[in-house]
């Protein structure tokens, strides 16, 4: 059963009514972040039921020792892990001197929303306490966009039926563990507590990383909205700062706390301004109060989905579940850092340690091409430029040489890092999508300029890596790559991995074109690059060898590109012919049976036919869809959008919307059974494709040719959304009936629809 308790509404995420059993998967999904740092929406007051704490900065991070049982060279020496940091929220409240905790409290009308349109969180809520006091609570918290190192909380407590003392202790605590830790270490330590009056700071660093980070909270009170001094009690533990305040109410008023919290880091500042920074963020943001904050969140917003938002009428839920994803991708990352990146989960849990994989490449980088201006996406692709080096020295401790380079497949720092040899360590594919993303790039873009500036040392030591990594096999009489995994994680170490050797073999083409083209027109650049690489012309022939003359497995009787050698040995029973009691299957089935099954966690061969797409024939691409589809279970959330998408491309509306349902609610239905440690925020980026590459058929030719070839589900009215494409802005609308462009930039934009080249003049809408 899927969950299924979100309310649908267009622009919010609302739970209406209060179960404990939602409780943490509500934290995961109301989560609050802005790119810098975010955090689980986990209650301000204390709850003794299940809760997983959650509240992470971008770039903290902790190298914990890898654990595995029987070491092998080569193995990653750590699993980095995003850190659970400082709690800045918490308040714990005492009414009449009993505990305020929901799980032991009646509660009605509890509603919670994450206004995606604002970006802020809410609860609200009537409780009676085990001792008779009944009160009414409101609470709003966001994670500011323009102070980016900022939060606020604004709680009220009305007393409803007693006259007595509300007591608010608001907390700074230092002494967090990860949910995720190897060893069951704490990664923090503490150096330093500042109190002050209704403010103070917690400095403290990570252990082995030496990150330092000051953690600060301000606070002011106020019974019906005018602000009062209260007393302050000081407690000092060992990790913690609390200050207590007791408010004395009569029936009918209204208590309430204003929290303001901040974390500077020592990735921004010196480590001896970082306290004085963090304090003077919460004391500004006290000065602007939290309306104002308020209303420079609403700004920050409404400009994030002036060009990100998608409108889809006659489906409310298809569009919560598109905004939900657009919204949460905000949150995660605005990319404003070239040191961050997007982890699989964002800010919102610690599963895959907050570290970087192929996703963002393969997945991400489209939706912030098209959402944000150009620096973004380009901010994305430098984060592997500065990692060059650590990617060629990863190579070297597996034995390659000559500036290869292998890109981790698990990342924080450009070192290879995770606990899983067998899967993650031989999906050696991921070489490939750090060059798709530069072509992607340069393809929308047209900056070759970051080729020849960066992206071009990137390629050369890629193809080096797949030069080496390839063999001839006499057998054959072809170039073949052994022991691999593939995207589809449920096959380890797999010879001829059709989606690898094909990447493999365009990767070296893609240099090399790339390498004449900068001969031609770079001469200089030509020169420095070859070398600063010690290239020469002798040395690409070599490659050319192997791209030339790759082996792919194929079966003629079939006529479709096989995953590996030797799949067609596999017993192919449809996914549909399983018992649904048996998926799924990677929490039901033994992972020897997984292995030697049929069923694909991913697109495999289908992926490379969605990068590739404008190489096949749309016959072939449908031959291939109905081979593997069906044996597909979609386990990894980053599957139903590729399938949509190509779905759509071969005209399969009903399939690609029943996919794009699945991918674009996945963790607001919970699909997967596993909300509650945390959302899919790489996939989301896939939700968008799916919409936009998808419906809307947005595609951007090898030859740099935007196009468009706009289908609308059924059961949708119509839909919207909007691209940067090269400085100009496009707005496609597609009804049932109806097709337009709007170009709201002052030059005029060339494209094809439906195959047929149309000009789109400056500020003007065309109806197709
Ligand atoms: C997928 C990988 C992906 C990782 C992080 C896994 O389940 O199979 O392709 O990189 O999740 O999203």
């Amino acid at each position: 059963m899927n969950k299924n308790y979100i309310v649908p509404n267009e622009w919010s995420i609302i739970e209406d009514g209060f179960d404990n059993e939602n409780v943490e998967a509500s934290e995961s999904l109301f989560s609050i972040g802005n790119g810098a740092m975010g955090q689980r929406a986990n209650f301000e007051e204390d709850y003794s039921g299940s809760t997983f704490q959650g509240s992470y900065i971008g770039g903290i991070y902790y190298p914990d020792k890898t654990r595995v049982g029987w070491w092998k060279n080569g193995y990653p020496e750590y699993f980095a892990k995003v850190l659970n940091a400082p709690n800045w929220i918490g308040i714990h409240i005492e009414i009449n001197g009993i505990k305020f905790d929901l799980h032991t409290c009646k509660v009605s009308n509890f509603k919670r929303e994450l206004n995606m349109k604002e970006g802020w969180l809410s609860r609200s809520f009537a409780a009676e306490l085990t001792s008779g006091e009944q009160i009414q609570v409101k609470t709003k918290r966001f994670i500011s966009v323009e102070f980016n190192e900022t939060g606020v909380i604004e709680y009220h407590i009305k007393a409803l039926n007693f006259s007595g003392e509300i007591t608010y202790s608001p907390y700074v605590d230092a002494g967090i563990m990860n949910e995720d830790t190897n060893y069951d270490e704490f990664f923090w330590e503490i150096l330093e507590i500042v109190e002050g009056e209704n403010s103070g700071c917690i400095l403290s660093k990570t252990l082995k990383t030496e990150f330092h980070v000051s953690t600060a909270m301000q606070v002011s009170l106020a019974i019906n909205n005018s602000e009062i001094n209260v007393p302050q009690k000081t407690t000092i533990e060992d990790k913690k700062l609390t200050y207590s305040y007791k408010l004395n109410v009569n029936e009918g008023d209204t208590a309430t706390i204003y929290k303001y919290g901040s974390y500077t880091s020592s990735l921004n500042y010196n480590i001896e301004e970082l306290n004085s920074a963090s304090l003077s963020n919460v004391q500004n943001a006290k000065e602007l109060g939290f309306k104002q904050l308020l209303d420079s969140q609403k700004k920050s917003w409404e400009a994030i989905w002036k060009t990100a938002d998608i409108v889809i009428e006659g489906d409310i839920k298809a569009q919560q579940g598109i905004r939900f994803n657009i919204f949460q991708l905000n949150q995660t990352y605005m990319g404003t850092d070239s040191r961050l990146n997007i982890g699989p989960k964002g800010f919102t849990g610690e599963k895959y340690g907050g570290s970087t994989y192929w996703d963002t490449e393969a997945y991400c980088i489209p939706f912030y091409m098209a959402t944000k201006d150009a620096t973004v996406a380009k901010n994305l692709l430098l984060y592997r430029y500065n990692h060059l080096g650590k990617a060629i020295e990863n190579a070297q401790k597996l034995g390659f040489k000559n500036g290869a380079a292998l890109y981790p497949m698990v990342t924080m720092n450009g070192e290879e890092c995770h606990n899983e040899w067998e899967i993650t360590f031989e999906e050696i594919h991921r070489n490939g999508a750090m060059v798709y993303g530069i072509y992607n790039y340069v393809n929308y873009t047209q900056d070759f300029d970051y080729v020849v500036k960066n992206g071009l040392e990137v390629m050369i030591a890629i193809a080096r890596f797949w030069h080496q990594r390839a063999n001839f096999s006499e057998a054959k009489g072809q170039y073949v790559i052994l022991g691999v995994t593939g995207p589809n994680e449920y096959e380890n170490n797999v010879n001829n991995n059709y989606y690898t050797n094909y990447l493999a073999k365009w990767c070296i083409e893609y240099a090399v074109e790339c390498i004449n083209k900068v001969k031609h027109n770079y001469v200089s650049d030509f020169d420095r690059i070859m070398d600063k690489t010690n290239l020469s012309i002798q040395e690409m022939y070599q490659w050319l060898k192997i791209s030339d003359n790759m082996y792919f497995p194929f079966d003629e009787e079939k006529q479709v590109f096989l995953q590996q050698d030797g799949f067609l040995d596999k017993e192919l029973i449809p996914v549909d012919k399983l018992d649904k009691s048996q998926r799924p299957i990677n929490q039901k089935w033994s992972w020897d049976r997984i292995l030697r099954s049929c069923y694909i966690k991913q697109a495999d061969v289908l992926q490379g036919m969605f990068l590739f797409e404008d190489r096949f024939s749309k016959e072939e691409l449908a031959r291939h869809f109905d081979f593997y589809e069906p044996l597909t279970v979609h386990e990894s959330s980053l599957s139903p959008c590729v399938h949509s998408i190509l779905a759509a491309s071969i005209d399969r509306m009903p399939k690609a919307y029943e996919q794009y349902v699945r991918t674009s609610r996945l963790d607001l239905d919970d699909y997967n059974h596993e909300v509650h440690e945390g959302c899919h925020i790489t996939s989301m980026a896939g939700t968008w494709m799916s919409v936009v590459q998808g419906f809307g058929g947005m595609r951007v030719w090898e030859d740099g040719i935007l196009s468009f070839n706009p289908q609308i589900p059924e059961e949708w009215k119509s839909y919207s959304f909007t691209i940067n494409f090269r400085g100009s802005t496009i707005k496609v609308y597609k009804s049932q009936t109806e097709c337009k462009f709007l170009n709201e930039s002052g030059k005029d934009v060339k494209m094809f629809v439906n195959n047929k080249e149309v000009k789109i003049p400056a500020n003007q809408l065309v109806t197709i």
